[in-house]
């Protein structure tokens, strides 16, 4: 074994799946639009996904006080506007008009979702725990939310090592992708009608 510092390590192992995180902002009917990649499935019963938001990032102001927000899974057709949401600031910019992005409601929250994305998860905020120079929230699912209409390979965060990857875009550091291979077959893979049915 070889101890690696931190930067190398993730080069090595850093694929992980991208999301959009929406965030309701102080202002009536407007909200922030975040690309996130530290994010993971931490239990079943009920389901929770934890999130971790940076300090610097106008985000992590508006998440320590939220009540609810949504996570879009973001398809191979939305890179260029997944960087952007991971490029622009919400303290700047409208990630909604820059992005083109149409307002989707959901039932559960007052927190839009993208009609664009493959799907879009509900959230309430269950607890927030500072960690290093991030914010962690866990999330409580309220509802999952998909577009049978567009299947699409979801958008995957990856290192410099591209092999095994279609790049879509890349800015500095940041590399967006999907999986090789023909999307026919991905989509074929799910058996759809199986799992909406
Ligand atoms: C591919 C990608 C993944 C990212 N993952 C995260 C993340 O998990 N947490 C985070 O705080 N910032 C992450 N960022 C950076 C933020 O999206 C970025 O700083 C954004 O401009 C913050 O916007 P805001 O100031 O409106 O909150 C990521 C950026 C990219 C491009």
């Amino acid at each position: 074994m070889q101890e690696l510092k931190r930067n190398k390590f993730r080069a090595l192992y850093q694929p992980s799946k991208l999301l959009l995180g929406i965030i309701p902002t102080d202002a009536p009917s407007e909200f922030n639009i975040i690309a996130l990649c530290f994010t993971m499935t931490c239990s079943y019963k009920p389901p929770m996904i934890a999130v971790s938001f940076e300090k610097k990032n106008f985000s992590y102001e508006l998440m320590k006080s939220a009540s609810n927000f949504v996570l879009a899974v973001p398809g191979e057709s939305l890179a260029e506007q997944a960087m952007k949401c991971g490029l622009l600031s919400g303290r700047t910019a409208n990630k909604f008009h820059e992005c083109n992005f149409t307002k989707q409601q959901l039932p559960h929250t007052n927190v839009p979702g993208i009609s664009e994305a493959i799907a879009n998860i509900e959230l309430s905020v269950e607890s927030r725990l500072i960690t290093g120079d991030h914010l962690t929230v866990i999330g409580r699912v309220i509802g999952y939310h998909v577009n049978p209409k567009n299947v699409e390979k979801n958008l995957l965060a990856i290192g410099p090592n591209i092999q095994g990857y279609k790049l879509l875009v890349r800015k500095g550091l940041h590399r967006i992708a999907v999986i090789q291979g023909h999307s026919d077959d991905f989509i074929d893979g799910f058996k759809l009608d199986r799992i909406l049915s």
